[in-house]
């Protein structure tokens, strides 16, 4: 089974107008690299400049709230994302997991608002580096997914990224072999959820992904793609992930 590989960055909450410039060289080598797909989840605020600006690309939310529409201030609904031309959604990243106190229930809530809207979501996992310390990295990434993952995910809208909180903004990153044990965790708790599907759905490698790193990363056994975060604020820096993909 071939997947195609995808590398999304995240912009965070980092970027401006002035800064959707770097997302020229970016469609560019999205369509230089067409075996990839690549997509690129920026602030709320900038998702319709994003996509007025490089129309080829896949922009997307960082997060949206899991109802469509109500007394929550502060937050956006997947439509409201959609409306703005997002076409997917984080959900479930740690930073939001330790700053909001989002929950499993709460990102699965979110992925399946997003499969209701036609989007697609990315549903992040990892552990903390306590957890690893403590020999609990793989029984904590599992028990996340079986919490977080709708029924009935399919690889045509769900990815899951595997970010390891530790390796997060660090510049650490975890071995190959480490990388390569857990996605492997992570397919075969897939395969129990749901089936044959499991191998259809990516499962993307984040956490301080760079030039440097990407092309072995990518190549790890069952890492379909990389969620990037500090290195996608550039093209200079996301361009080479993008073809490390390839
Ligand atoms: P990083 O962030 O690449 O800056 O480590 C990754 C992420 O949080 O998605």
């Amino acid at each position: 089974m071939t997947r195609r590989k995808l590398v999304s960055g995240n912009w965070k909450m980092n970027g401006s107008l002035g800064a959707l410039s770097e997302l020229d060289a970016i469609a560019e080598a999205a369509e230089a690299h067409a075996g990839v797909d690549v997509a690129v989840a920026v602030p709320a605020t900038l998702i319709a400049p994003a996509v007025a600006r490089v129309a080829t690309l896949s922009i997307g939310a960082q997060d949206v709230h899991a109802a469509d529409k109500g007394a929550h201030t502060g937050c956006i609904s997947a439509a409201m994302a959609k409306e703005a031309g997002a076409r997917f959604s984080i959900v479930g990243h740690s930073e939001r997991r330790a700053d909001q106190g989002e929950t499993d229930a709460d990102v699965k809530a979110k992925a399946e608002t997003l499969h209701a809207r036609a989007m697609q979501a990315i549903v992040c996992v990892g552990e903390t580096l306590d957890q690893r310390e403590a020999g609990e990295a793989e029984a904590v990434v599992t028990a996340q997914i079986a919490a977080s993952l709708p029924e009935g995910a399919t690889g045509a809208w769900c990815a899951i990224a595997y970010e390891p909180v530790w390796a997060i903004g660090t510049g650490r990153t975890p071995t190959a072999g480490d990388v390569a044990a857990m996605h492997g965790a992570i397919r075969a708790k897939l395969r129990a959820m749901i089936g044959a599907e499991a191998e259809k759905v990516r499962i993307l490698y984040g956490g301080s992904v760079t030039p440097d790193n990407a092309r072995e990363l990518l190549h790890v056994a069952d890492v379909d793609g990389a969620l990037v975060g500090g290195a996608s604020l550039t093209a200079a820096k996301f361009v080479p992930i993008i073809a490390a993909a390839d």
